[in-house]
């Protein structure tokens, strides 16, 4: 039940000339990683694996924003069971660069006590922002609770970090991502495909 993730350490990029770029981010691009119909494809697939778990009532299905949503509208609208959706953002992230300090907005988390929950972001870096959230969710005596992420970056692990998505799109090499709701400074989410930003816009 649980995924085997596209590895795409080793895919060569594909170049901006190849398929349809918006003219004002081509300039801004290394190349495109994965297509957007490879992750639709993809997404059907883990939307199937969380269908085959049973669950009790609806599932509460947890978006994080922003960087997930795209993902999440995807992955939700293929889950064979009623979802109740739902949203809480967090963030870390300044630049290309975890900053370490997990900002946190308000959100109920007692609204999990005796659910099952899907928690649904959209990339797993150094993995502090999920274990974060997940370890806070966890402590309101869930029915079940999943986590689907739609990348996974392993070589940035943090080494105390322990928890393990339990649905995994793609794995990645370490290189900075956008497309596909995953942004640099709030650019380049409505980017179609998950393609990788230049060097010396990152560094
Ligand atoms: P972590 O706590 O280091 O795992 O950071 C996870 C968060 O950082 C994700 O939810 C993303 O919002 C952001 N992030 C990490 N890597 C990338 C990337 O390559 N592109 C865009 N956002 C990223
Ligand atoms: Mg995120």
């Amino acid at each position: 039940m649980s995924s085997h993730p596209i590895d795409m350490r080793l895919s060569p990029l594909i170049g901006v000339n190849q398929l349809v770029v918006p003219p004002t981010f081509e300039a801004d691009l290394k190349g495109i990683l994965i297509p957007k119909g490879y992750a639709d494809a993809r997404i059907e697939k883990l939307a199937a694996e969380i269908s085959e778990a049973p669950v009790k009532g609806d599932l509460l299905a947890i978006c994080v924003l922003n960087g997930a949503m795209h993902f999440y509208d995807k992955l939700i609208g293929q889950i064979a069971q009623p979802v109740e959706v739902d949203t809480i953002r967090l963030g870390s992230y300044n630049g290309t660069s975890s900053t370490g300090v997990i900002r946190e907005y308000p959100f109920d988390y007692s609204k999990c006590q005796g659910r099952d929950v899907l928690v649904v972001e959209d990339i797993i870096d150094t993995g502090r922002t999920l274990e974060k959230l997940v370890g806070r969710i966890r402590a309101e005596n869930l029915l079940s609770l999943r986590v689907a992420c739609l990348l996974d970056k392993p070589e940035r692990r943090d080494f105390t970090v322990t928890l393990k998505p339990d649905h995994i799109g793609f794995v990645i090499p370490d290189l900075f991502v956008v497309g596909y709701g995953l942004d640099f400074n709030n650019r380049y989410r409505g980017l179609a495909h998950i393609s990788v930003l230049k060097d010396e816009l990152t560094r």
